[in-house]
């Protein structure tokens, strides 16, 4: 194993989280009321227009690292406006122009998701698709509440609508998805995720030191 390789998600937590649905439903009747960092409030007015304008469908990469799977998107979907969304300017400092290739429409974005799904749910913005790839696993108990599903952003995420797909090498993350979204009253389902052509730097490690993937799934209504 070389240094870079990920190791699989060690967690005292063998299956969703014993308060998940009690979390979940009180994010779901109480709105989240935290102030709007000002580095995304301008990331947001910067590229509010370019999307308004696009007259495009709307796609959100979200938690998009160094943007690969944003330009990978914007291949398969000419019709849509890509954005990808990571808080890390480091990560997205390393997107490769290679990944770009014609008809693919695309713009990468710094800002804190916690704020951006909100401000775009407040703009009216709606999605035709939503990614979510690998994002932070927070496998302490105690951090359940830092994972999307159980975060108070996470009625807004819902509200974006679209189809909605999610993707970890932590099953109980996916479960624990599966059930938020169950707590919603949006149907889902756990599925191992073996990809063809991995899309991220993270996907293609996983899949590069043998970790079993997994993924759900789920068409969100529009709120
Ligand atoms: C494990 S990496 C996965 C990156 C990419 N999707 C991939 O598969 O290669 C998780 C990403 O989530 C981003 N992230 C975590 N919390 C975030 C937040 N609050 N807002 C925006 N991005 C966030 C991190 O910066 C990181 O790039």
């Amino acid at each position: 194993m070389t240094a870079s390789a990920p190791r699989p998600v060690d967690s005292p937590q063998a299956g969703p989280h014993e308060k998940l649905a009690e979390v979940v439903a009180r994010h779901l009747a109480e709105p989240f009321r935290k102030p709007y960092a000002a580095h995304t409030l301008e990331a947001f007015a910067a590229i509010r227009p370019l999307v308004e304008n696009a007259g495009k469908p709307l796609i959100f990469d979200s938690c998009c690292g160094v943007g690969e799977s944003t330009a990978w998107i914007a291949r398969q979907h000419p019709e849509a406006l890509v954005v990808g969304i990571d808080q890390s300017l480091h990560r997205l400092d390393k997107h490769d122009r290679a990944y770009r290739a014609e008809g693919a429409d695309y713009l990468l974005v710094r800002a804190d998701l916690n704020d951006f799904w909100r401000l775009a749910r407040e703009a009216g913005w709606r999605l035709s698709h939503h990614t979510l790839l690998y994002p932070n696993p927070w496998p302490k108990p105690r951090h359940l509440m830092r994972r999307w599903h159980a975060a108070p952003v996470f009625p807004a995420l819902l509200a974006l609508g679209g189809r909605l797909e999610v993707r970890s090498n932590w099953k109980a993350y996916i479960e624990e998805f599966v059930l938020a979204l169950e707590v919603a009253g949006i149907p889902s389902a756990v599925e191992p995720w073996a990809p063809e052509q991995p899309i991220t730097p993270f996907e293609r490690k996983y899949q590069g030191s043998g970790q079993r993937l997994w993924r759900c799934v789920a068409g969100l209504p529009s709120r």
